[in-house]
């Protein structure tokens, strides 16, 4: 064969803006399109969209507001792991019906001290044990906000404690807060050792967010990356995680295959693996690796990434998520596909459901939301926050991204930095991609995701018909903005 047939058999790869969806003989109305749909096999969501595991993206508050929405972010791994089990725990302890990871004091701890961990956790109130975990006490807020800081907590604690047990519901629960004029309710087993806490707050919060995904304890749901090469993270995360997603920016690779394969055998969370491009990678994830939960997909897409100027490597989200669905398919695999990069408005996640996503990850616009953990800078009276590649430079100065797009062997940078406009609460931003995103299954007529997979259907446009299927013509006020 000769080095001409590559030309003539290059794969058409195409991106968003080179397609739409045509429009469909349609019984939806875009507000009965149901957008529930899965992120990895036994993690459901209730809105498709998945934060990118950033730095300047997921950190643990864009974690709990995603959460409460329906929604989930990937906590990032440019942190130690101590750092990033923090960021998990206290997405965990955010909300729950029961806390089963309680901290507690004990009766020689100084006022000083509680005050201390009281910011650290941002808590107002704690059990105090002794002699093994033995509840004796509770010291709240209220006891030690006058009190001398020299003071020890068996001072000022509360000794007479209301407790439950693991039989008490969750309305036995809330009428004993209720009784007692209480906040706090420890539970404890036999032998008063503390097994967990049941909180007015978390009670009160279940009924705020009725759309947030939770486990079966009422905790919200927790993602968080790691390299595939690093066990010892897995298992310390894998105590508080519901997902681990192994993050490198070329997953169909031996070494981390073979890691992989370890990771699979000592982890229970549902474990998900990226970035990959093409069918091969999916078949091979498939075939070779046992228990993947989940494939996250899309290579060089990414408004930072600089992988596809600097190597001409890449594999444009939409391109990559149909080739990937197909294997999955054919080998009729349980397991849902993250679209991931590029992904800039509700239509272009419309169009990688087309080809068999299941949800979408966006970097750029959640980095520019309120609860990023990006800086917000002003300029020219519009604000901004900031929004880098974890293969850029400045990621890379931080020696934790090295092994995602910086191994000692890759001396280049494959991302780069820069700023988004501030766009503020995520929340809005949810409400926005979730009601476009639900116009569009009413064009195409598909009332679910599954739906969209089977109904949708695409037309190639030319790049003077993308020009022509954005606004044009016509003057806007205030600086040019994409649609
Ligand atoms: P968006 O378009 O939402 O894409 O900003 C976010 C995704 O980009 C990937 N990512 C990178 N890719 N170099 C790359 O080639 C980088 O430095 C980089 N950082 C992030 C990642 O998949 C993310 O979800």
């Amino acid at each position: 064969m000769g080095f001409r047939s590559k030309f003539e058999d290059a794969e058409k790869a195409l991106t968003f803006n080179d397609v739409l969806l045509l429009p469909g003989w349609t019984t939806v109305e875009p507000d009965q399109a149901d957008v529930k749909t899965r992120v990895s096999r036994n993690i459901e969501l209730n809105i498709p969209l998945v934060a990118s595991p950033m730095d300047t993206v997921t950190e643990a508050e864009m974690a709990i507001a995603l959460a409460r929405e329906g929604a989930i972010g990937v906590l990032h791994r440019n942190c130690s792991a101590k750092e990033e089990v923090a960021m998990a725990r206290s997405v965990k302890r955010a909300e729950a019906l029961i806390i089963r990871d309680v901290i507690t004091v004990n009766p020689d701890n100084t006022v000083d001290e509680l005050l201390r961990l009281m910011e650290e956790h941002n808590i107002k109130g704690f059990p105090v044990v002794e002699n093994e975990d033995r509840l004796v006490g509770i010291v709240t807020w209220r006891d030690v906000r006058l009190a001398d800081s020299s003071l020890k907590v068996k001072d000022v604690m509360t000794e007479s404690v209301v407790t439950g047990s693991d039989e008490t519901s969750l309305e036995e629960a809330m009428k004993i807060l209720h009784e007692h004029r209480i906040e706090k309710l420890p539970i404890i087993d036999e032998n008063r050792r503390v097994k967990g806490l049941i909180t007015m707050k978390d009670i009160t919060l279940k009924g705020t967010y009725q759309d947030a995904v939770r486990d079966e304890e009422g905790r919200l749901i927790c993602a968080a990356a790691i390299s595939p090469f690093d066990l010892p993270r897995a298992k310390a995360l894998d105590r508080y995680v519901d997902i681990l997603v192994l993050d490198v920016s070329h997953f169909h690779n031996s070494n981390c295959f073979d890691a992989a394969k370890e990771i699979l055998r000592e982890v229970e969370a549902d474990v998900i693996v990226g970035n990959i491009g093409t069918y091969e990678a999916a078949e091979d994830v498939i075939t070779k690796l046992d228990g993947v939960a989940g494939l996250r997909v899309g290579i060089g897409s990414g408004s930072i990434c600089s992988t596809s100027v600097v190597t001409r490597a890449g594999a444009p989200t939409l391109y990559a998520t149909s080739r990937v669905a197909d294997a999955v398919k054919k080998y009729g695999a349980d397991i849902p596909i993250i679209a991931d990069g590029g992904i800039r408005n509700p239509g272009d996640i419309a169009v990688a459901m087309a080809v068999g996503a299941s949800c979408a990850m966006m970097g750029n616009v959640f980095a520019g939301c309120r609860e990023s953990p990006g800086r917000l800078v002003a300029m020219e009276g519009r604000y901004y926050k900031e929004y880098y590649g974890m293969g850029s430079e400045r990621a890379r100065k931080k020696r934790y991204a090295q092994d995602r797009y910086s191994q000692p062997s890759k001396s280049i940078s494959e991302g780069v930095e820069g700023w988004v406009p501030y766009r503020g609460p995520v929340k809005d931003i949810l409400g926005e991609f979730t009601g476009g995103l639900k116009a569009a299954m009413g064009y195409v007529g598909a009332r679910t995701i599954p739906e969209m997979w089977e109904k949708a259907r695409l037309a190639l446009i030319t790049e003077r018909g993308a020009q022509e299927a954005a606004p044009h013509d016509i003057m806007r006020p205030g600086p040019s903005r994409r649609l």
